[in-house]
């Protein structure tokens, strides 16, 4: 191993980490004065195509309490057929299946190269993957026709043994029977009054009938499975549910004048939760939603119908005049705890131009691992590419979206896991290696994660619990191994286990060898998670106040600026969509929402990246900016002149056309693969759409010190927004006013 680089870089493709330290400070006081914590980003289903699984079920520690997985850094004594725990140092023998082994005879589990391994555990009869769709039918003619188009289509990408249903809403609920002979019945519910999931089972016949003296009791899942006629095979019933699509209509109720449509979201996603709670617990299944506004009936409602009540903003948030925030929110939650328990995970596909209630919706999602996509109308690009890549397949052809996880975090003693933040919730297990000192969503060594896709990522925090008179030995290395069960796409059960190691280093002596170990890519990203997991539960700006001081050490200038922090200029969906994002992509892509890259293109030479700074704003330049959530390609005044002019048309300035082509061709890479697909803006000097590159810039030119620079190039920025230099130079003052 040469460099730290080249180390970082292997560990990420091998085992799906990235470490904030590589070597560890060897005690809870050393740890405690390196501002970033001990802490790592792990993506537990990261795409290995030379990684085959194997077929048998892993060999556990027999210690009650530890039960760590036999690992490559396990000592094995091959004579006497005996391991050594590397957790807890207990020794245990082989399973009698293992009478064969020896040195040059090792299992997979003991070869270094496996230091991520996945096993097949379950092979037996295949549970079918379930996909509900809850499709909102109060929408305009052209969004309700192209979303008809898209589930059609999404029809033909489940695979034939899929389960698929299909529950319609507007101001009454309809749950479709699918049969693939005679007519097909629907059930009608009110979407004002709430409903019991007992209720919602009798009225779908998912309970055993009452008999004289005894009440009705639930059907076991399996019974009512199989007599439930609302989720059907899909190659049963596409031919009929193809046509069933193409037949819905608008929601039929008319709206009066200064009214909003009656949307009964709520208890429309109650019954899709208590159909898939009777019949497929704990087996994995999508729900998902596409809605074209806010629900304005009946529990959940986010808003009332009258036009001239707008939906609640940050500042009726802050007012506390939202009247009905708490309520809606409380009552998704319940309803999101209760798809979790069962490990049903709930989509959110939310277009229209105002609000739809993300805010008060977005549990949903989060506490289950669904998908949230927003956008300005489901016929656009952004919408229709993004749902199709939903069920976009790896390189065996499986889809690339697992289920029911749970992640499993076992340390070495001189550490303890403080928390997690990410798509999970807590399992709430104690056990010796969970720390008090909470961050994230801590208490505990076990998370479950819904539904998780290859690129998902988890932040990890540890707490070194060493004492500083105790020192670690001489050469000793701590140890993390992560155990992630879930159900396959292909509904194998698995268990992926990773086990890493890093060494401990002594601070005082050392401190240079931990500096050089520092993964500031990933510290970055590790803090930021931290920062955005405050700002969701608490005040603006304490959080920003708690960011000013890691920064003096840390420096996050971007972030501070970003959407994840900020929510001036955004509304609380917004906020609520850019933080979901925030809070589970990967590292390289949580590092472009932090820091946006601005690409420039020009005459003088290749494509090269630029400061992402108002003075890279010049006449004779085009520019690219990528924000994750938006592509923005800016064209500078002069080019934009000669473009208006034509150049490009003309055979003598066929280098001009290659200019203002090449962007393109950059964006629509950037365009083809991305989950969600980003907004695509083109602009150019003075445009309108301007905007979205100039709200981006670091402001180093304002109307408030433009004179006073005197400089002629670059744009100014209206905001007051601090500028990247007016913010260091009170960072400084802080720095040495502050005992922190
Ligand atoms: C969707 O948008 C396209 C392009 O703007 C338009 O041609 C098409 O008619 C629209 N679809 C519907 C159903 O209105
Ligand atoms: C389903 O399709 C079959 C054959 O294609 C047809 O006979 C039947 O009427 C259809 N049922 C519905 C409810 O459309
Ligand atoms: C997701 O849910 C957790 C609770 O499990 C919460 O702490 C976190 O702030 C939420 N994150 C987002 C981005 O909504
Ligand atoms: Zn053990």
């Amino acid at each position: 191993m040469s460099t730290y680089q080249e180390f970082i870089q292997q560990n990420e493709d091998c085992d799906g980490i990235r470490c904030s330290w590589n070597l560890w400070p060897s005690s809870r006081l050393e740890a405690t004065r390196l501002v970033v914590p001990v802490s790592c980003l792990y993506t537990p289903l990261k795409e290995r195509p030379d990684l085959p699984p194997v077929q048998y079920e892993p060999v556990l520690c027999s210690r009650a309490n530890c039960k760590a997985v036999l690992n490559p850094l396990c000592q094995v004594d091959f004579r006497a057929k005996i391991w050594a725990c590397n957790f807890c140092f207990q020794r245990n023998s082989f399973p009698p299946s293992y009478a064969g082994i020896s040195e040059v005879n090792q299992p997979a589990e003991l070869m270094p190269q496996f230091s991520t391994i996945e096993y097949i555990v379950q092979r037996g009869p295949p549970n079918p993957l379930i996909f509900l769709y809850v499709v909102d039918t109060c929408q305009e003619e052209e969004d309700l026709q192209a979303l008809k188009e898209s589930l059609q289509m999404s029809l033909s990408l489940l695979p034939p043994n899929a389960l698929v249903g299909l529950i319609t809403f507007g101001r009454m609920i309809q749950i479709h029977e699918l049969s693939c002979e005679g007519m097909a019945k629907s059930f009608v519910f009110r979407g004002t009054k709430e409903l019991m999931p007992k209720q919602i089972q009798e009225m779908l016949g998912l309970m055993k009938p009452a008999t004289s003296g005894q009440q009705g009791k639930p059907l076991a899942p399996h019974d009512a499975a199989a007599s439930c006629r609302f989720l059907q095979p899909v190659q049963a019933v596409d031919m009929n549910l193809t046509d069933l699509l193409g037949e819905l209509q608008r929601d039929p109720w008319p709206v009066p004048q200064g009214k909003r449509p009656l949307r009964s979201t709520g208890i429309a996603l109650s019954i899709a939760i208590g159909l898939l709670e009777g019949t497929f617990p704990n087996t994995g299944a999508r729900v998902m939603l596409f809605t074209g506004g806010p629900p304005t009936q009946g529990p959940g409602m986010v808003v009332g119908d009258e036009l001239k009540t707008p939906i609640r903003s940050w500042h009726d948030i802050q007012k506390d005049n939202a009247h009905h925030l708490k309520k809606a929110t409380k009552y998704y939650e319940a309803l999101a705890n209760r798809a979790a328990v069962n490990g049903h995970s709930i989509d959110i596909y939310a277009c229209a131009l105002d609000q739809t209630g993300l805010l008060e919706m977005k549990c949903l999602s989060n506490l289950t691992g669904g998908h949230i996509v927003m956008g300005d109308s489901f016929n656009t690009s952004l919408f229709k590419q993004t749902f199709q890549r939903v069920f976009s397949k790896d390189y065996n052809g499986e889809f690339r979206m697992a289920f029911g996880g749970t992640l499993e975090v076992k340390t070495s003693r001189e550490l303890k896991v403080s928390g997690a933040i990410g798509p999970c919730v807590s399992l709430n297990t104690k056990g010796p290696c969970v720390s008090d000192n909470e961050m994230g969503v801590g208490g505990t060594c076990q998370w479950k994660i819904c539904s998780l896709t290859p690129a998902t990522t988890l932040a990890l925090y540890f707490e070194v619990v060493n004492q500083h008179n105790a020192p670690v030995p001489q050469g000793g290395r701590g140890a993390i191994q992560f155990v992630t069960q879930y159900q396959h796409s292909n509904t194998q059960r698995r268990i992926r286990v990773t086990t890493i190691a890093r060494n401990w280093a002594d601070a005082q002596s050392q401190i240079q060898h931990i500096e050089s170990s520092f993964d500031q890519e990933a510290s970055t990203v590790l803090m930021a998670r931290l920062g955005v997991f405050k700002a969701e539960s608490e005040e603006g700006p304490d959080v920003l106040r708690w960011l000013d001081r890691q920064l003096i050490r840390l420096f996050m200038f971007h972030l501070r600026r970003s959407p994840f922090l900020q929510v001036f200029n955004n509304s609380p969906d917004e906020s609520s969509y850019y933080r979901h994002h925030f809070v589970r992509q990967d590292l390289t892509q949580s590092l472009i929402m932090i820091q946006p890259i601005l690409y420039s293109y020009s005459f003088y030479g290749p494509p090269e990246p630029v400061l992402l700074d108002s003075s890279s704003i010049l006449p004779d330049r085009i520019l690219l900016m990528d924000t994750f959530f938006q592509l923005v390609i800016y064209h500078g005044e002069t080019i934009a002149q000669w473009r208006k002019s034509g150049y490009q048309e003309m055979a003598e300035y066929e280098n001009f056309k290659q200019l203002l082509q090449a962007p393109l061709d950059d964006a629509q890479e950037i365009l083809q693969t991305r989950f969600p697909m980003p907004r695509y803006i083109d602009t150019e000097y003075g445009g309108s759409q301007a905007r979205f590159l100039l709200s981006k810039v670091n402001p180093s030119q304002t109307h408030n010190n433009l004179y006073a620079w005197g400089q002629e190039s670059g744009a100014p920025i209206l905001t007051d927004d601090v500028s990247l230099q007016v913010f260091m130079d009170h960072l400084k003052k802080l720095a040495v006013s502050s005992s922190a």
